[in-house]
């Protein structure tokens, strides 16, 4: 099985990330992919992430998607008063734009192809990750990330509609340990599922958020050795750990390409990212973001 995949095509971030997403249609119109699968961030608006799966919708290839966190995000605070809030766009809306343009959401529909299952999600983060003294999820720390790159604050939104049923006012939002965990819990019943199906010889996971810190590795940026916490967790990786089937996990968020080992499975991650002056004039962004790899197939082998 050959299967291709990409994340993080932000196609709202810079004209040339716009463009990218045909010239990487046609591509994978000349490898033939028999599966592509993008793991998030493509865009915080939906006509955006139309557009991007749209491109691709006539491949004919088998067409995969895990959201990123700012896909996820509700970018009108009016909208969050009124109710508004990720859930409704990671389990409605962004379903909605993938089934339209012929791509399977495997965070809701793990899928079965060719003996091999795939199942994902957006992953989230704990904390676990890039651990430093202090608690993140303390308004000092994560405020100091407001005017900086971290606007999941401010437009991720899971809401917690459990408090609107008792008297006491909020906290209206989830906490990102509770909705990491929520979502390590609904993968790993996936995951169960496709494991104990007989017919499934080996199962490929896409996440948003990286599970490992080997994944995370030393991150470049501006300022140096910065905090960075957002970064996904730790207990999601133990998860994955616990299934043997599971021997490849696709992963995004990072910005940073990735192919590693760990404890047996194949971690991997190939980022487009924000596109810099200099790399939106390079004509190799294509060929340096989008992978491919070769899964075990029966048919590989030469028949005696
Ligand atoms: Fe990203
Ligand atoms: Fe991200």
């Amino acid at each position: 099985m050959k299967l291709a995949y990409i994340s993080d095509l932000h196609v709202d971030i810079s004209q040339r990330n716009w463009e990218l997403v045909p010239q990487i249609a046609e591509v994978l119109r000349i490898i033939h992919p028999d599966v592509f699968l993008i793991c998030g961030d493509v865009s915080p608006e939906l006509g955006d992430m139309e557009y991007a799966l749209d491109c691709f919708s006539s491949l004919e290839c088998h067409k995969l998607f895990v959201p990123g966190n700012q896909d996820i995000w509700v970018m009108s605070e009016r909208m969050q008063e009124e109710g508004h809030d990720s859930y409704e766009k990671y389990y409605f809306y962004i379903p909605e734009v993938c089934r339209r343009n012929g791509f399977t959401p495997i965070w809701m529909e793990p899928v079965i192809i060719q003996k091999v299952g795939f199942a994902g999600s957006i992953g989230w983060y704990d904390f676990t990750l890039n651990h430093r003294d202090g608690d993140p999820e303390t308004e000092d720390i994560r405020k100091s990330f407001e005017d900086e790159i971290w606007n999941d604050l401010k437009w991720a939104c899971w809401s917690d509609i459990s408090y609107l049923t008792e008297s006491e006012p909020g906290p209206y939002r989830r906490s990102d340990r509770e909705v990491s965990r929520e979502f390590i819990n609904r993968l790993d019943q996936d995951i169960k599922s496709l494991s104990g199906n007989q017919e499934v010889r080996e199962i490929v996971v896409g996440l948003h958020h990286p599970p490992y810190s080997q994944l995370v590795g030393h991150l470049d940026h501006p300022q140096g050795d910065l905090y960075f916490p957002f970064l996904g967790s730790e207990e999601m990786g133990k998860m994955l750990m616990r299934h043997p089937k599971v021997n490849t996990v696709i992963c995004g968020h990072i910005h940073e390409k990735r192919d590693i080992m760990l404890g047996g499975k194949r971690m991997l991650c190939s980022p487009v990212g924000y596109l810099s002056y200099q790399r939106r004039k390079d004509m190799s962004i294509v060929e340096d973001s989008l992978s491919v790899i070769y899964l075990f197939d029966e048919d590989d082998w030469l028949k005696t």
